[in-house]
C-alpha cells in the first residue's frame, strides 16, 4: 500500500513505500471507493488457446494467465532473482537455464531505459508503445497478427501508425540479432522490452513476464491501431474487437503518463502528456481532465475518452490512485501482450529477471522541469526526452 503527498503543486511528489504506510491507510479516496466493490460492466473474454482448453488441461502458468486475464489474479510479482547469471550467455550453464539469456537482456535493456534523472528514457517509452503496436495489430475477426514480432520482422514499422518508433525499433533489432541465436523470438523480445521499460519507469508496476511466443514474418492486417483524431466510440469499438473492454482501455492509455509526443503536433516537438514525463504516476489522468502547465499537450483521443460516459467513471477513479491503476494496468497489459498468441498454455515465466520496482520517487530536478513546462528552457528539450538530470547534480532518491 502506498500513499501520495502532493507537497507543492507539481513541484514534488513523494510516494511512500508500504514500510512506512500506516495500517488501514488507503492509496486514496478512489481506492476506498473501489474497495466498495464497484461492479464492472463487462465480462472478461478468454483469448487464444485458453478459449478451448479445459481447466484440467491447463499448466500452472496457463491457469495463472487465465486467472489474470479474467481479472481474478494479480498480474504483478515481486519474485526477483538478484544473483548474477550462471555464466556468460554462451556458457553451457546459461544455456541450461531458460531465463538466463533474459537476465542478460534485462541488464542491457535496464541500462538503456533508465535516465540519469531516475526517470525513464525515450527508448523506454518507445518500448512500451512498441509492445502495444505489435500486439494490437489483431482483432477477433483476423486470423493472424498480434504479439508476433511482425512489426519489426516485416515493413509494418514503416506504416504511419508507427511514426516515432524507429529508434526503439532499430535498438530492438540490434538486440534480436544478438540474442536470437539463443532462442529469443522477436515477439518475446518486444513484450519483455515493454515490461522491463514499465518497471524501469519510476512507480511502474512489475508485470509478470512470460516467454515462448512465436514469430510471424507476415505483416499484420491494417487499420487496427487507433488514431489520435479518432472518436471515443471508434476507439472503444476498436479495442472491444481486441477483447479489451473499456475499463482495460482506460487503464492502458494511462501509459501516456510517461509520454512525450513528436508527431501529433510537430511545432511542439517533445511536449509531454502530463507534467511528469518519464514517471509512471497518475498525474496524466487528472491533467487530461484538468488544466496542466502550458507545455503539456493533451491528445484529443485521451480527452474524448475521459469524457465518454462509458469511460468517465474509471478515468476519474484512477486520479490519485496509483496502486489501483498499477494493478489494473498490469492485468490489461498482460491481456494485450498475448493477443494472437495461440500457445499461451505452453509459455514459461521469466519474471524473476526484471529489475525491482521503485515505489518511491522524487523528481529532484522538478524545479527546472517546472520552468521547462512553463515554456522556458527550450534548449533542454532533448535532455528532458533523454531523462537526463536537469540540474546536472545526481543525488540519491529515497
Ligand atoms: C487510445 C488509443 C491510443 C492512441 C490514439 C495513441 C496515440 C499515441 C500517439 C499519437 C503518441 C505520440 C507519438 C509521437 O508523436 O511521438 C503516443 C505515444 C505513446 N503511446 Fe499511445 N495511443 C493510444 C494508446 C496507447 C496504449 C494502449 C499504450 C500502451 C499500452 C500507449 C503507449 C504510448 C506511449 C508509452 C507513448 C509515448 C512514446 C514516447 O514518449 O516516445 N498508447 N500514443
Amino acid at each position: 500500500m502506498k500513499s501520495l503527498l502532493f507537497l507543492s503543486g507539481y513541484a514534488l511528489i513523494t510516494y511512500l513505500p508500504s514500510s512506512i504506510a500506516y495500517p488501514g491507510m488507503k492509496d486514496s479516496l478512489s481506492d476506498l471507493h473501489r474497495a466498495a466493490n464497484v461492479p464492472r460492466a463487462d465480462a472478461k473474454q478468454l483469448i487464444g488457446d485458453l478459449k478451448t482448453l479445459k481447466d484440467t488441461q491447463l499448466t500452472t502458468i496457463g491457469k495463472d494467465i487465465k486467472a489474470i486475464i479474467l481479472g481474478t489474479k494479480d498480474a504483478r510479482s515481486n519474485t526477483i532473482d538478484t544473483s548474477v547469471p550462471p555464466g556468460t550467455v554462451d556458457s553451457a550453464a546459461c544455456k541450461a537455464d531458460l531465463c538466463c539469456v533474459w537476465k542478460w537482456i534485462s541488464y542491457e535493456m535496464t541500462a538503456r531505459f533508465n535516465g540519469t534523472s531516475g526517470r525513464c528514457t525515450k527508448l523506454a517509452r518507445g518500448a512500451v508503445r512498441l509492445g502495444f503496436h505489435d500486439a494490437a495489430v489483431w482483432s477477433n475477426t483476423t486470423t493472424y497478427g498480434g504479439a508476433d514480432g511482425s512489426i519489426l520482422l516485416t515493413d509494418e514499422i514503416s506504416r504511419s501508425d508507427n511514426n516515432g518508433l524507429s529508434a526503439i525499433g532499430d535498438q530492438m533489432k540490434t538486440w534480436y540479432n544478438k540474442y536470437h541465436q539463443y532462442g529469443v523470438s522477436m515477439a518475446d523480445l518486444i513484450q519483455m522490452g515493454a515490461n522491463i521499460a514499465t518497471v524501469v519507469c519510476p512507480l511502474g508496476p512489475r508485470i509478470r513476464s512470460f516467454v515462448g511466443r512465436k514469430d510471424n514474418a507476415k505483416a499484420g492486417p491494417t487499420a487496427l491501431i487507433p488514431d489520435v483524431a479518432d472518436s471515443a466510440d471508434k476507439i472503444i469499438k476498436l479495442f472491444a474487437a481486441k477483447t479489451i473492454d473499456v475499463h482495460d482501455l482506460v487503464a492502458l492509455v494511462g501509459a501516456h503518463t510517461t509520454s512525450q509526443q513528436h508527431f501529433v503536433d510537430t511545432s511542439r516537438d517533445g511536449d509531454p502528456q502530463d507534467s511528469t514525463p518519464g514517471v509512471w504516476d497518475v498525474a496524466f489522468y487528472g491533467q487530461t481532465t484538468g488544466s496542466p502547465p502550458p507545455r503539456v499537450l493533451k491528445f484529443a483521443s485521451d480527452v474524448k475518452l475521459s469524457q465518454d460516459t462509458r469511460a468517465k467513471t474509471e478515468w476519474q477513479q484512477f486520479i490519485g490512485a496509483q496502486s489501483h491503476w498499477n494493478e489494473d494496468y498490469a492485468k490489461a497489459y498482460t491481456r494485450l501482450s498475448l493477443l494472437g498468441v495461440n500457445n499461451i498454455n505452453d509459455l514459461k515465466e521469466c519474471t524473476q529477471v526484471l529489475p525491482p520496482e521503485r515505489t518511491a520517487f522524487v523528481n529532484e530536478d522538478q524545479v527546472v522541469l517546472d520552468m521547462w513546462l512553463q515554456g522556458q528552457f527550450n534548449q533542454l528539450n532533448n535532455m528532458v526526452d533523454d531523462a537526463i538530470m536537469l540540474t546536472g547534480i545526481i543525488t540519491t532518491n529515497p
